[in-house]
Order: C-alpha cells, then sequence, then structure tokens
C-alpha cells in the first residue's frame, strides 16, 4: 500500500486572548484551578469581523505556500459552528484563498472528531490516486456561556492539512478503531450561538470511547500501548490528556506508567493547546502540530491518536514521523503567531462575546479588529461578506511586539460575528 499522509500542516488562531488569571479574577475563582486543575492558560477569542471561514482561509492559504494548486483534488471543511444551513463554508475558504474551480469544497459534522473522519476520507481518495491532494481544515469557535464551567475552556482556531501521497510530515497507519454510541455529553441546537454540555458526564464518556476504540484499534494492528513512542489526544483541556492517558496506560501498560513516561508521551502535545483552548475539530492536530514542532526528535517514531467528537464518536488510530520531518514545519511562523497576540482586558472579552451579528436579516457591517489575512466585513442582503486585508508576505515582515499592541479603542457592541 502506498504510504499517504500529512505533507503539511498549519495552525491559526486569532490575534486575541484571555489569560485564564484574568476570567478567574472576575469569577471568583481561584486561578489555580483553570492552570492546574484544567491544564489551561490563555483561550483564544475571535473578534468580531472573524468566524471559520476567515480563520480557515488564514490556515489552508499557509499550509498550501510552495504547493501547486492545480493538484489540490478536493477541500474539505470539519466544523461544528456552521455559518450557513445549505452553503458549505468551504466555498467560501475555497474562493478567498483562490483555489482552481475544478476543486471540490464541502463541510463535514461530528462534534470534534469530523476532522478525523475526513483525514480518513482523505487517505481512501489519495490511496486511490496518489496524485491528487486533499486539503482537511478544521475550524471552530468554542463557546459556553458566561460564567458556566465549560467557559474557562472556550477558544478557536482553525488547523489545515495537506493530505498527499508525499507524507513528509507523517505517514498515516492504515489501520484504526472506532467507537460511536448514541449519547446527549454535548450538542448545540440550531437556535443556540453556545454549547449544552454535561461536563462531567462528557469526560466519562470520552473515556470509555477512548478504551474501546483502543481495543478496536490493537485488534486491527496488533501494536501495543509500548509500541508508540508518543501520543495525542483531542483536548478540551489539556488535562484531559493525562486523564485519557493514565486510563489507557491502566489497563494496557502491563506494568503502568511513571510521573515521568505521563510527561513524556504527552506533555510535547499539549503546549498549544493551553494557549489556545478547545479548537473543537482543530483540537487533536494542534496538539500534533505542537508535538511536532517541539524539542522531541520524532523522525521515524509512531504517534498514537485520539479524537473525540461528544455525541459520540471516538477513533484511536496512528502515524509514523518521517525522517527530516522538521525542514517541512511552520514552527516560527506559529510562534510568532502566539507570542503576537493581545491580551484582552475582561471587560474588552465580555463585549466581544456579546457581539452577535442581527438575527432578524437586517445589514450589518462589523468594525475592524486585528485579524489575520482575511476578515468578515458584514452581512449584505442575507450574505455574508468577506474580505482579504493582507498577503502572506506582510505577515512575514510584520514585526509587532505586544507592547507596541493597541486593543481597539471601539468596543465591539455593535459588532457582529457568527
Ligand atoms: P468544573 O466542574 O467547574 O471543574 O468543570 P471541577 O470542579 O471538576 O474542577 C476541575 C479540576 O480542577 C479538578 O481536577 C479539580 O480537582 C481541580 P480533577 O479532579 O479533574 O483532577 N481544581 C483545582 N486545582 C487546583 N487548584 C484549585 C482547584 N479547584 C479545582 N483551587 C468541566 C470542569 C470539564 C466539567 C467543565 O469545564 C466543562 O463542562 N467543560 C466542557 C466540557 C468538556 O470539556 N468535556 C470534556 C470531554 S467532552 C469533549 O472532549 C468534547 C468537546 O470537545 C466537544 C466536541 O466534541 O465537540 C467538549
Amino acid at each position: 500500500m502506498k504510504k499517504v499522509g500529512i505533507e503539511a500542516i498549519s495552525l491559526y488562531t486569532p490575534r486575541y486572548y484571555l489569560d485564564l488569571k484574568t476570567l478567574a479574577a472576575a469569577r471568583g475563582t481561584d486561578a489555580e484551578k483553570y492552570y492546574n486543575g484544567l491544564g489551561q492558560e490563555r483561550m483564544a477569542v475571535a473578534p468580531p469581523d472573524e468566524d471559520i471561514v476567515t480563520m480557515s482561509a488564514n490556515a489552508v492559504k499557509v499550509a498550501l505556500e510552495g504547493i501547486d494548486y492545480r493538484e489540490i483534488d478536493t477541500l474539505m471543511l470539519a466544523t461544528e459552528s456552521g455559518i450557513d444551513q445549505s452553503k458549505a463554508a468551504a466555498i467560501y475558504v475555497h474562493s478567498l484563498v483562490g483555489l482552481p474551480s475544478t476543486c471540490k469544497a464541502f463541510e463535514l459534522k461530528q462534534a470534534c472528531c469530523s476532522s478525523t473522519a475526513g483525514i480518513l476520507s482523505a487517505l481512501a481518495l489519495v490511496q486511490m490516486n496518489p496524485r491528487k491532494k486533499v486539503v482537511l481544515v478544521a475550524s471552530d469557535i468554542a463557546r459556553y456561556g458566561l460564567g458556566t464551567p465549560g467557559e474557562p475552556t472556550a477558544g478557536a482556531g482553525a488547523v489545515a492539512l495537506v493530505i498527499s501521497a508525499d507524507p513528509k510530515l507523517v505517514a498515516f497507519d492504515p489501520e484504526n478503531g472506532s467507537y460511536t454510541a448514541d449519547v446527549m455529553d454535548f450538542w448545540r441546537p440550531n437556535y443556540m450561538d453556545q454549547a449544552m454540555v454535561d461536563g462531567k458526564y462528557s469526560i466519562r464518556v470520552y473515556l470509555k470511547a477512548l478504551s474501546e476504540s483502543w481495543n478496536e484499534y490493537v485488534k486491527a494492528s496488533g501494536r501495543e500501548f509500548n509500541d508508540h513512542y508518543r501520543y495525542c489526544y483531542h483536548m478540551p483541556f489539556t488535562r484531559m490528556a493525562e486523564k485519557g492517558h493514565l486510563h489507557l496506560a491502566k489497563y494496557s501498560a502491563p506494568e503502568g506508567i511513571s510521573k515521568d513516561m505521563l510527561k513524556d508521551q504527552i506533555y510535547s502535545a499539549q503546549r498549544y493547546n493551553r494557549l489556545t483552548g478547545n479548537l473543537y475539530t482543530g483540537s487533536l492536530y494542534e496538539a500534533l502540530t505542537s508535538l511536532l514542532e517541539s524539542r522531541d526528535k520524532l523522525d521515524d517514531r509512531r504517534v498514537g491518536m485520539f479524537s473525540y467528537g461528544s455525541g459520540c464518536m471516538g477513533i484511536f488510530f496512528s502515524g509514523v514521523v518521517q525522517k527530516g520531518y522538521r525542514n517541512y514545519l511552520k514552527t516560527d511562523a506559529h510562534r510568532q503567531m502566539l507570542e503576537a497576540r493581545i491580551d484582552l482586558p475582561y471587560g474588552d472579552y465580555e463585549d466581544m462575546y456579546k457581539a452577535v451579528l442581527p438575527q432578524d436579516g437586517s445589514d450589518a457591517q462589523t468594525m475592524h479588529y486585528e485579524t489575520g489575512l482575511y476578515r468578515l466585513a458584514g452581512i449584505s442582503g442575507h450574505k455574508r461578506i468577506y474580505e482579504t486585508v493582507g498577503s502572506i508576505a506582510d505577515r512575514h515582515n510584520e514585526k509587532t511586539s505586544v507592547d507596541q499592541q493597541q486593543i481597539p479603542r471601539e468596543k465591539a457592541s455593535q459588532q457582529g460575528r457568527r
């Protein structure tokens, strides 16, 4: 069977974040609960002129640097923050990025796991025709009610992966194990713009889905716990990876694992997620990006990956990091993006949170915030209007330092998103 896997990977997250110490102070909570109890330091906040389309377009544009657009057969967009019931957000991204009309574009849904379902479909597609490439972008704004237990696990961002028969980063193993069950641990009815969640129950369902899909993966592949050098998990909050890994080790690692082994096996994958919060569909692939861009030497090493989507579906799969992979990463751009973000005061966060596009079909324009290369300009005649506001060259030349940045003085109250 031909090697198929990830040729390029790119992460995008908005330019604003809320430090969870700021949130803890506003909620009268001990910040240690967020920093250590949940393992989160910052949550990315999308300004009113960013949505899943602008975030996806940013991630895809960078992922495709140096790749011939004519080779891209399909663009798949995985999300649970959809902006339209009919038209795929992927079509807007296709247009903003400038993909050719021969490239198909559509949207996928099954909570956080649809990105992995898309990757499995992409692998089959490329196996059938190794000259074709697929771009899978996972993009979400994770949003919970203000003051709810879920709030400190919110986040926003997109991850784009180019899947091809030239897997410069990771070649996927052909086997996977999956588990699907009809449960109500987390969902978002059409009339709500924030998730409903049974938090403690969702953790139990996650762990069950993990062990069940692991069992199926082991049956299919014959591999065992120690056959994987590192593990990446879907991370609604980074301590969930620890809970998952200890759960897996408890019955599948014969001698158990020490604290040091736990740290070695998952720590490098947790770093970026701690700084953005939950990316929903992008979370596992942000973890993989974080691992690949860490100091770990991963050439020829196998990584185990667990994808979970509430509702629920779990998929356990694996891949082997390719020799020389470091030469194809976008590590500097990602670090620069994470470092150059703007730390929001609590009031600005709440203003951005409360800013919603008109729900009655009237037109609206959004104010300009700091965004990536694209922004949502507003709504006109029930149509979303997007615009390009920069180029990759501008981004590379940007020397923004954290002290030079300013919070836009205008408040977001008359702005919108979604
Ligand atoms: P909570 O009930 O407020 O938190 O919400 P808690 O009381 O369970 O505390 C959390 C941890 O902090 C605990 O540690 C506490 O002991 C510790 P643990 O017992 O778990 O080891 N703690 C402290 N530590 C240090 N200093 C302190 C302190 N106080 C407490 N002072 C919950 C937690 C996760 C339930 C909530 O944030 C939530 O509902 N989140 C959203 C749902 C979620 O993330 N579920 C995870 C699995 S489902 C999933 O992954 C799918 C999802 O991504 C969606 C999708 O698929 O689309 C969400």
